[in-house]
């Protein structure tokens, strides 16, 4: 079981599509059984597979920091897509907002999630990849995934602001892993919304290469603006099954491959 988030410190980046088409690539290979987890309050995830995130009777990620004795069967909503029955998923939830207010006094706040995820390793390991979205900040809920996954995957579209983005997280969260006492879990940067005619394109790809903290994670084949990729959150399914002859679709497989190759998925 390999856990992994998609973070950074701007909104935008492509995330959320990211998260939702790289997670339909992997499970075109039908041994890979995947676990979503929405992580961001605004629900992004959760809507682009086709779930309603007002429904305020449904178990979702805060039910884990609310009921720590949770079954985790009871969280997990099984097969939205028909096309890919090996993706499921905890969704989200307005509310999670309150969670990051209710956490903050509690001792060992930033461990909650991994802790729970450990006393239930039994039952997630019927999972090949656990995938969390998370939203661009470094509150209580962000911190306890990033904290936990195994990988931190950067998301960054062709812009100055993304860079900045990027940089800021690293800075942050390598802050932060000194007192968590863990490894620098960051392990990949993937550039979102390509389109080389941006004058800044070939730049932001050069700018990455000759950063340190960036030059051995970044992923050579990036995912191209376009409309097709837009249209898989309307349409609730990701690239690879929606248009799977697009250019789009072949760049989200080769970056899939890519983490692969290098054990982040
Ligand atoms: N490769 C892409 N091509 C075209 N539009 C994209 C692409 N990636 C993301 N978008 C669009 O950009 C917006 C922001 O993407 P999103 O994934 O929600 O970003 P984040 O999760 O980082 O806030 C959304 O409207 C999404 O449909
Ligand atoms: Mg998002």
């Amino acid at each position: 079981m390999k856990s992994i988030a998609f973070g950074t410190l701007k909104g935008g980046t492509g995330k959320t599509t990211s998260c939702f088409n790289l997670a339909g690539a992997l499970a075109l290979n039908p041994n890979n059984r995947i676990l979503l987890v929405d992580g961001d309050p605004q629900c992004n995830l959760t809507n682009d597979i086709g779930l309603d995130c007002s429904d305020m009777d449904r178990n979702n990620i805060r039910t884990i920091f609310e009921n720590k004795k949770i079954d985790p069967s009871e969280l997990i909503i099984h097969g939205i897509m028909n096309e890919l029955p090996n993706i499921d998923i905890i969704p989200s939830n307005i509310l999670l907002i309150k969670t990051e207010m209710q956490l903050v006094s509690i001792a060992g706040r930033e461990k909650l999630l991994a802790n729970y995820f450990e006393r239930n390793k039994d039952f997630f390991s019927q999972y090949t990849h656990i995938i969390f979205d998370t939203n661009p900040n470094l509150g209580v809920v962000n911190q306890n995934i990033f904290y936990f996954v195994n990988s931190i995957i950067l998301v960054s579209d062709v812009s100055l602001n993304a860079i900045q983005g990027a940089e800021l997280f690293t800075f942050l969260w390598e802050e932060n892993i000194e007192d968590l006492g863990v490894e620098n879990n960051i392990k990949a940067l993937v550039i979102n919304n390509y389109d080389k005619r941006i004058n800044l394109a070939k730049d932001l790809k050069d700018y990455y290469l000759s950063e340190d903290e960036f030059k051995d994670i970044l992923i050579d084949t990036p995912i191209p603006d376009s409309v097709a990729m837009k249209d898989t959150s309307i349409n609730h399914l990701p690239i690879v099954v929606l248009q799977p002859g697009h250019k789009a679709a072949s760049a989200v497989k080769r970056v899939a491959n890519e983490l692969i190759e290098r054990e982040v998925f």
